[in-house]
C-alpha cells in the first residue's frame, strides 16, 4: 500500500500547473490518472484525503473535489461510503475464449447492461459485405449499443448480423449472443483485431469520458461452426477500464 507522502510526491513530480490543459481541476485529474497509469497507484489503493491533497499541493479543496468527482464519473476512481476514495478495478478479458459482453461482466460479478442507440434493418455496405462474406446489398440487422457494467459506460458497440441469422433487432433483449443462440446461430469461433485509438467528440460524449481520451478499438468477425460469418462488430472500449489478457506458450518441439 502506497503512503500518502509518496502519492503527493508523485503528483508534485507531474507539475500539475503545466500538465494537460483546461481548468486546474482538469490538470489535477490528468495528473492523478497519470499516477494510476504508471502503476504508482494500483487497483484498490486509497487516495489521500481531499484535505491532505489540498494542503500538500497548495490548491483549494473545491479543485480537489472536482477532480475526484470527474475521476469517479469516468470510472477511474470509486468512492466507498465512509472509507474514502480508491482506484477502481479494471476489467480483464482473456483473448483466447470467445465470450459475450454479458458473460464477461457476469463472470466479474458486475451487472451487464445496454443502452440502445440504434436498431435497424438495412443493406450491407461494401465493407460489411466483405467482412460477412455477403453479396453487397444483402439484408442485415444493425445494433448500436452503449454497453454498461454496473450502469457505468464501458464500450460503444456496433454489431452487424446477416438478417438471415437475426430477422429483427427486436430479437435482442439483453445479449446478442443469447438471441443468436435461440436460432442455433451462436458463434463458435472469432477473429479479433485490436488497435489503440483516441475517442472522437461524439463517442467520448456517449461514454462520458473527455474528448481525445484513450480508446481500444476492437473489430470482431465471428463464425458458425461451418465457417459462415455471423457477426461483424466494431467496438470502442474505454482504454482506462479494460485490460486484454493473452496467454502465450512456446511451440511444442
Ligand atoms: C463482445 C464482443 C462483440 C459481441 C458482444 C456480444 O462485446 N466484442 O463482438 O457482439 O460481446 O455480447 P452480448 O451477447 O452481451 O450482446
Amino acid at each position: 500500500m502506497i503512503s500518502t507522502a509518496d502519492v503527493i510526491a508523485s503528483l508534485r513530480a507531474r507539475d500539475i500547473e503545466n500538465i494537460g490543459h483546461g481548468p486546474l481541476y482538469r490538470r489535477l485529474q490528468t495528473a492523478i490518472k497519470a499516477v494510476i497509469d504508471d502503476g504508482i497507484l494500483k487497483v484498490d489503493d486509497a487516495l489521500p484525503s481531499e484535505r491532505d491533497l489540498a494542503n500538500e499541493l497548495g490548491i483549494s479543496r473545491v479543485t480537489v473535489r472536482n477532480a475526484m468527482r470527474a475521476l469517479v464519473e469516468e470510472g477511474v476512481l470509486v468512492q466507498r461510503h465512509g472509507a474514502g476514495t480508491f482506484v477502481a478495478p479494471r476489467v480483464e478479458q482473456a483473448l483466447s475464449r470467445l465470450t459475450s459482453f454479458t458473460e464477461d461482466m457476469i463472470t466479474r460479478g458486475m451487472k451487464p447492461g445496454a443502452v440502445w442507440i440504434e436498431k435497424t434493418l438495412g443493406h450491407a455496405s461494401p465493407e460489411e459485405a466483405m467482412a460477412l462474406n455477403l453479396s453487397p446489398g444483402t439484408e442485415v440487422t444493425r445494433l448500436r449499443r452503449l454497453r454498461t457494467a454496473n450502469d457505468k459506460p464501458m464500450a460503444l458497440e456496433y454489431a452487424v448480423v446477416p438478417r438471415a441469422f437475426l430477422p429483427s433487432p427486436d430479437e435482442v433483449e439483453k445479449s446478442l449472443y443469447d438471441a443468436l443462440a435461440k436460432y442455433g446461430k451462436k458463434p463458435e469461433r472469432a477473429l479479433q483485431r485490436l488497435r489503440a485509438e483516441l475517442f472522437d467528440g461524439e463517442t467520448a460524449k456517449i461514454l462520458g469520458v473527455p474528448d481525445g481520451s484513450a480508446a481500444l478499438y476492437i473489430e470482431r468477425r465471428s463464425f458458425l461452426a461451418n465457417g459462415t460469418p455471423v457477426e461483424f462488430t466494431r467496438s470502442y472500449y474505454r482504454g482506462d477500464s479494460y485490460d486484454f489478457i493473452a496467454e502465450m506458450q512456446v511451440d511444442a518441439r
